[in-house]
């Protein structure tokens, strides 16, 4: 998947810009505050008709009535363009100047992964936070998983209505609670089959991509912790009583958690600032690769300030991977000092100033 140039109107910061991507690897250095972060959102608001950070009101220029972003874009089948409209109204998808009514037809025509500074929070955050980014993840990546974790969802709800209405009453029929438990249950154990196999897929390239980026030999590995793995129904059905008394239902995928760990220690006890970075770049890597096994493409990567608490040589190990890679890549930044003359000679470098985006010619 590439990215040949974007055009944005009252887009945050921006009143008209256009850009002209390179396939490889694109730098967009500015000082804070620049309008960096803008650009890799207007593309991220591109690919999944959402902001990843505010309300999407924010994305529209202030005093603006609209905003707009539209592309041109290639896969391995075509090339085509995209337009996205947002207004006080809503939002108008088209590709190719079709309107596309159903906003989940167009999402997906693009693919993106991105690296956001927040990420970092599925190390150091709580468990909601990591199954938060999980099923997104995991949600883009295979439907059939989007769905069953609807389907559970939307059981989970009924299951703890259910139980505040029994909870109330003082002859509970525990006959409509087995009912909804046995659907539960059946649904949770796909889900917890989903995520097994999930983190293995991520497994299987993610020590290599860690050992690469950070230079060590260390092991790191990504690890499934279920509520409940085995006998599930068994188990839900075990827990009426202080389901009953909680009102809630207290086991289940939706209190699963995962643990990054670093020589079989927890990351986010024991690793630094700079080392959760790099787990976190070599997670999303291990993904793009997993998406590639199965799709054979690459998503574009959309790096925000991904070099901040990089030493020099991490950062080049970094680009040079993405590089051999052949995906194109968007980084924003505030200096490129430490980045080699080799890297920049093939590489789009862009200054972001005063709202507004500037090719710049590098001569190493
Ligand atoms: N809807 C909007 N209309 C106009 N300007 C906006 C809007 N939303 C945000 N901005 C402005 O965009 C500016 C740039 O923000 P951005 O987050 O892109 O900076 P950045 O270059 O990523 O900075 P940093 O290096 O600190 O991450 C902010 O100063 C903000 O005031
Ligand atoms: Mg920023």
């Amino acid at each position: 998947m590439k990215l040949d140039s974007i055009i944005l109107y009252n887009f945050r910061n921006y009143h008209k810009q256009e850009v002209i991507f390179n396939k490889g690897v694109n730098f967009f250095v500015g000082n804070n505050g620049s309008g960096k972060t803008n650009l890799l959102e207007s593309i991220y608001f591109l690919a999944f008709a959402k902001s990843y950070k505010t309300s999407e009101i924010n994305l529209i220029r202030y005093s603006h009535p609209f905003a707009r972003v539209q592309a041109k874009a290639q896969d391995t089948l075509r090339s085509f363009e995209l337009k996205l409209i947002l207004s006080e109204s809503g939002k108008r998808a088209m590709i190719n100047n079709v309107e596309i009514k159903k906003l989940s037809d167009y999402i997906g025509s693009i693919n993106v992964l991105a690296f956001l500074p927040e990420d970092l929070m599925i190390i150091k955050g709580s468990p909601r936070d990591r199954r938060y980014y999980i099923d997104l993840i995991y949600g883009q990546m295979d439907r059939h998983y989007l769905n069953e974790l609807g389907s559970y969802k939307g059981l989970l709800k009924q299951r703890n209505e259910l139980l505040k209405q029994l909870a109330e009453s003082p002859k509970p029929d525990i006959l409509l609670l087995d009912v909804i438990t046995e659907q539960l249950a059946a649904s949770a154990k796909k889900i917890v089959s989903f995520r097994k196999k999930f983190v293995d897929r991520i497994n299987m390239s993610l020590k290599t991509m860690y050992q690469f980026i950070s230079d060590k030999t260390e092991l790191f590995e990504f690890q499934y912790r279920p509520s409940i793995e085995e006998n599930i129904e068994a188990i839900m059905k075990s827990k009426y009583k202080s389901d009953l008394l909680m009102r809630t239902t207290n086991v289940g995928p939706h209190r699963d958690d995962y643990d990054f760990m670093i020589n079989q220690k927890p990351a986010r006890d024991n690793a630094s600032q700079g080392e959760q970075r790099i787990m976190v770049l070599a997670l999303i890597l291990a993904i793009a690769e997993t998406i590639y096994n199965i799709r054979k493409e690459r998503p574009v990567f959309l790096l925000d300030d991904v070099f901040s608490e990089l030493d020099e040589k991490r950062q080049n190990r970094l680009i040079k991977y993405l590089s051999k890679l052949d995906a194109q890549t968007i980084i924003t930044t505030t200096t490129l000092d430490q980045i080699e003359p080799s890297i920049l000679n093939q590489a789009k470098v862009f200054r972001v100033f005063n709202n507004s985006i500037r090719e710049e010619q590098y001569n190493g």
